[in-house]
């Protein structure tokens, strides 16, 4: 059995080395031998060797990095210091760093051309904004964003990208995206995969949705949504709810 792809993304928070302990044991206490999911969390950088430790069948994953190896980059962290702290998986291109950082598409296409280097799996985030939803935008915008990450990146690796749609106005907003509208994007990311690749790929790849999951809705989006997976973000800080919502896939 293909098991759910839950991934927590912890954004900048909690505050401190002790919530985020206590935050992490909570939920993985209950969680350590859940069978359906694959729970991945990832926490702000700072957290990563205290989690690394106590690792179970959860997995750790960062939620940035840079392309280069090492050198004079003042600030940035790369992914053999991630792949040293136990790092499976990252987070790569989220709308807040686009957004706050001017993140672009060609820095996307480095650092996941970088992560597969170091057999780290990329999550790819990429996603519209309420502007071009509203101006009937969202194709192109996804199109756009999909090919520029994916630049020069061959067939063999592309399966090893995790697919991360999340639509900016659904994010920490309360208002998801509906299933059924989630799932007319999924099948565009599989069409852009297909022309792009081929379609055997296109079926192979994991594609997630992101924004506004909660312990109600996550079910929605795996069974009508046909997504192998979910991203969250706000509710992945309340361990109850948090543990409720693997419980719930
Ligand atoms: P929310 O679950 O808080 O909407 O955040 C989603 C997200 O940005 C995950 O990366």
């Amino acid at each position: 059995m293909k098991k759910t792809l839950i991934i927590a993304n912890w954004k900048m928070n909690p505050s401190n080395t002790t919530q985020a302990k206590v935050l992490f044991d909570e939920v993985a206490k209950v969680l350590k031998d859940v069978k359906k999911a694959k729970v991945v969390i990832c926490p702000p950088f700072p957290y990563l060797s205290i989690i690394n430790n106590q690792l179970s069948l959860i997995k750790l994953g960062a939620q940035d990095c840079f392309w280069e190896e090492s050198g004079s980059f003042t600030g940035e962290i790369s992914l053999s210091m991630l792949k040293d702290l136990g790092c499976k998986y990252v987070i790569i291109g989220h709308s807040e760093r686009r957004q706050f950082l001017n993140e672009t598409d060609r820095m996307v296409n480095k650092k996941i051309k970088a992560a597969l280097i170091k057999n780290i799996r990329p999550i790819f985030c990429f996603g519209e904004s309420k502007k071009d939803k509203d101006q009937g935008k969202t194709q192109n915008v996804l199109k756009k964003q999909l090919e520029n990450g994916l630049r020069k990146i061959i067939k063999s690796d592309v399966k090893k990208i995790i697919f991360a749609y999340e639509p900016l106005w659904a994010i920490g907003s309360g208002k998801p995206c509906s299933p059924e509208e989630a799932n007319v994007i999924r099948l565009f990311i599989k069409k852009i995969i297909t022309q792009k690749y081929s379609r055997p790929i296109a079926n192979e790849i994991k594609i997630l949705y992101g924004g506004s999951v909660n312990s109600s809705n996550v079910k929605s989006f795996i069974q009508q949504g046909s997504f192998q997976g979910v991203l969250v973000g706000g509710v992945s800080l309340k361990p109850k709810e948090f543990i409720k919502l693997v419980k719930n896939i």
